[in-house]
């Protein structure tokens, strides 16, 4: 794998080979291994142009797992602020000698630009562009899917038949984007729920089932995995903002709708959470949630993303 730029570049089998190698990185963990020594010699620059909590600091404790050397760079407070282009910071990210560069970026396309240009030689992993896509939060999505609902069995695995059922704002979401792609590919049946303005306009395309209702969609979906989506207000203009208390009412997870779902399903949450907005603190914080399991298994699949790209291992089942 040269880069990790959309979930719609990987196959059925590079998808689950990942998923599979992350495995791998888990279980050195379990085992209390604290560093492995593969990309030793690596440097590893994190490229934030957005702010993030989850994603920079689990690329970072993956690039260090690894043994990697790790740059941070947020391009608030550096020379970004003074107008210097994507191009010259590439080429000064070139000049340091960076192996994987990790780039989160407001622009939709901005990682592949940056693959595509011949500005620098490193790896790009895409860490969330625009409303575009963020790959590996659906990879780790996907891996903990697969952790929940196969346990101790889950090597080897796709998503077949799985009904995951998606709520929220799906127009500004990256997360959305690349979780249909993915979990369609893994055979999972994906169903989006949204308010109608929260809903893009190129959804014909999508490998989903629409509904507008939340409810039809816990009664008669009877979905195994219910994910909920962050209202980004600060990518909405005012035609798109909802009421709050009418979001919360008729797309919001509650207390009330949790207790509709099936014993065995589960919540997910990609964060940073609304809490009383997009989802209830009981439901954030229920034994049916995997918000925090999320977290910890984003950092075994980027240490699978990072040694797919770096070790120069392209075997296939190696
Ligand atoms: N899920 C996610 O991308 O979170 P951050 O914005 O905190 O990285």
């Amino acid at each position: 794998m040269r880069h990790l730029l959309s979930t719609r570049d990987l196959d059925r089998a590079a998808a689950i080979r990942l998923l599979d190698i992350a495995e791998d990185m888990a279980d050195t963990q379990l085992r209390e291994v604290k560093k492995l020594p593969t990309l030793r010699g690596k440097t590893v620059v994190n490229l934030f142009f957005e702010d993030s909590t989850r994603t920079r600091i689990s690329f970072e404790a993956a690039a260090k797992r690894l043994s990697a050397d790790v740059i941070n760079f947020s391009a608030k407070g550096s020379s970004v602020s003074k107008g210097e282009s994507l191009k010259d910071t590439a080429q000064t990210l070139q000049a340091i000698g960076a192996d994987a560069v990790v780039i989160r970026h407001g622009a939709s396309g901005a990682p592949r630009t940056l693959a595509n240009s011949g500005w620098i030689d490193a790896g790009v992993l895409n860490a969330g562009d625009g409303t575009h896509e963020h790959p590996t939060q659906a990879l780790l999505d996907a891996f903990t899917i697969r952790r929940r609902l196969r346990p101790g069995a889950s090597r080897g695995a796709g998503l077949d038949g799985v009904k995951v059922t998606i709520v929220g704002d799906i127009l500004h979401s990256r997360v959305a984007r690349s979780n249909v792609w993915l979990l369609d590919t893994l055979g999972a049946e994906v169903t989006l729920v949204a308010p109608p303005t929260l809903l893009p306009v190129d959804l014909a395309a999508w490998p989903a089932r629409i509904l507008y209702d939340l409810d039809v969609a816990i009664d008669e979906g009877r979905p195994d995995v219910v994910m909920m989506l962050r209202i980004q207000t600060e990518r909405m203009r005012d035609a798109f903002f909802p009421n709050p208390r009418e979001y919360s009412r008729r797309w919001g997870l509650d207390d009330e709708r949790l207790a509709r779902l099936g014993p065995d399903s589960i919540v997910m949450h990609p964060g940073p959470m609304n809490r009383g907005l997009e989802i209830s603190s009981r439901a954030a914080d229920s034994a049916m949630s995997t918000v925090r399991e999320q977290v910890s298994n984003g950092v075994s699949v980027r240490m699978a993303a990072l040694y797919l790209l770096l070790s120069g291992n392209t075997e296939e089942g190696s």
